[in-house]
């Protein structure tokens, strides 16, 4: 049997991503490979986000090429945001490879590997025509799912290279996500979560529900106990998106808002089409209605033009939020970005020393914020046994926070009642409670 391995860089939606690319192989007949020096077609889902995945991305292709050299039949593959950012230039850049292709033609992808992948003329990409909702799919985990509710992006954030790799948004019929829900909760699926680059300006182009519609809709379907969605943009929440959440225990009490600068100077620089305030407004009224909603964020220090004050005004609302995870960045300059016209003028180690002060106080923050759940009892999706400490379990509560915790049976892909004993700024640690 041929053999396949995928390598997948960047966002849950690549991920999503990969998970087709897999089915598709699967129904081309190969199987999957742990060992990406033991497979006969090898697939990069490439991300182009910020600077650090290109050269990751260098260093696997290195290896790709040595094996290709001993094996001139091995067929590798490189998909994915960078790819559509390069276009034919991937094959300029890295010569053996056989097949491009970007996220918009994942449905093409099987025709040109089963062509043989070297047969296939190079340097075709499809355009981002339809959902890919209806190819097979390879999902890891058979209680756990994203479901997409949208694809591309058309908000014009200045640093952002979304837009350009993944074409204009487009909204999938809410008929055929909810139908694709149900499903998944009738195989047993216990969360799903609703993927899309911005899921807040979800718009149905027939009936103009909108994305707390929508919510509103998936989570009546029967028999699903956690709902999440990601990822939301504070400029197009809809008003009635916090009372839809309340109001349904089945969506988790969580959100994702990357807000990115605390400064409103940087948000307009950014083109975020929101302000500090606006966020706050957001933040204070999802706590209102749900006090213990867990809020994450991203941020990103050293955008052009940041000056020191901007930068502690971004130190201050993190402080002022206490959001129970952050992810943050270095600003790096992408191309066919609006703001790679602009000087980047915060030295390297200043953006470093920025990052590192913003992740400190966030640390801070996380280890008071978790120490205070010490003690308390959680509902945890277990996940399956740790990765580095095999005689623990591992999942995530409500809020998405991992806890680790010890069972004498496992229960993955079961909710597990559990005593919280520990807690670092990372995670928590717990024992199960026999129920
Ligand atoms: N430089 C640094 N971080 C970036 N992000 C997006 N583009 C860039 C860039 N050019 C970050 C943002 C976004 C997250 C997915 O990646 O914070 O929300
Ligand atoms: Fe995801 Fe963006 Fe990376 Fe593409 S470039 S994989 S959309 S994070």
């Amino acid at each position: 049997m041929r053999r396949y391995h995928v390598t997948t860089f960047g966002c849950q939606m690549n991920a999503h991503d990969s998970e087709r690319i897999k089915g598709m192989l699967e129904s081309l007949g190969l199987g999957e490979t742990a060992a990406p020096e033991a497979a006969d077609v090898l697939v990069f889902n490439t991300c182009t986000i910020r600077e650090k995945p290109d050269t990751r991305l260098a260093a696997y292709l290195g290896n790709a090429a040595a094996w290709k050299r001993e094996r001139p039949d091995l067929v590798v593959a490189v998909g994915g945001c960078y790819a559509e950012a390069q276009q034919e230039r991937i094959f300029e850049l890295y010569p053996f490879v056989d097949v491009a292709f970007g996220p918009g033609s994942i449905p093409h992808l099987g025709d040109w590997i089963a062509a043989g992948g070297y047969a296939v003329p190079q340097g075709r990409f499809g355009a981002h025509e339809h959902f890919a909702a209806d190819l097979p799919m390879h999902r890891e985990r058979n209680f756990q799912a994203w479901v997409q509710v949208s694809m591309g992006c058309n908000s014009a954030c200045a640093y952002c290279i979304v837009p350009a790799v993944r074409g204009r948004e487009q909204s999938r019929r809410p008929g055929e996500i909810v139908a694709e829900v149900t499903r998944l909760a009738r195989e047993g699926v216990r969360e799903v979560t609703l993927l899309g680059q911005n899921v807040n300006s979800y718009r149905d182009p027939l009936s103009g529900l909108d994305s707390a519609g929508l919510l509103r809709e998936v989570s009546a379907v029967d028999g699903l106990p956690w709902l999440r969605f990601l990822t939301s943009h504070p400029k197009d929440f809809p008003e009635g998106l916090g009372e839809v959440m309340s109001g349904r225990p089945n969506i988790c009490r969580q959100l994702h808002l990357p807000l990115q600068s605390g400064s409103d100077a940087v948000l307009k620089r950014m083109k975020r089409g929101t302000t500090r305030e606006r966020y706050l407004e957001i933040v204070s009224s999802l706590r209102r209605r749900m006090p213990e909603i867990a809020l994450s964020t991203d941020v990103i220090v050293g955008f052009p033009g940041e000056t020191e004050r901007d930068f502690e005004d971004t130190l201050d609302l993190l402080r002022t939020v206490r959001f129970a995870g952050i992810f943050s960045f270095r600003y790096s300059p992408r191309p066919l970005t609006m703001a790679a016209g602009l000087a980047d003028d915060v030295p390297l180690p200043e953006k470093q020393r920025r990052l590192a002060a913003v992740q400190e106080i966030q640390k801070t923050i996380q280890i008071e914020a978790n120490a205070r759940r010490v003690g308390q009892v959680e509902e945890v999706l277990c996940l399956g046994r740790g990765k580095k400490t095999p005689q623990l379990f591992w999942g995530r509560n409500e809020g998405n926070l991992v806890v680790n915790f010890s069972s004498t049976v496992d229960r993955a892909g079961k909710f597990v009642t559990v005593k919280i004993t520990g807690s670092g700024p990372y995670s928590l640690r717990g024992e199960e409670i026999s129920p």
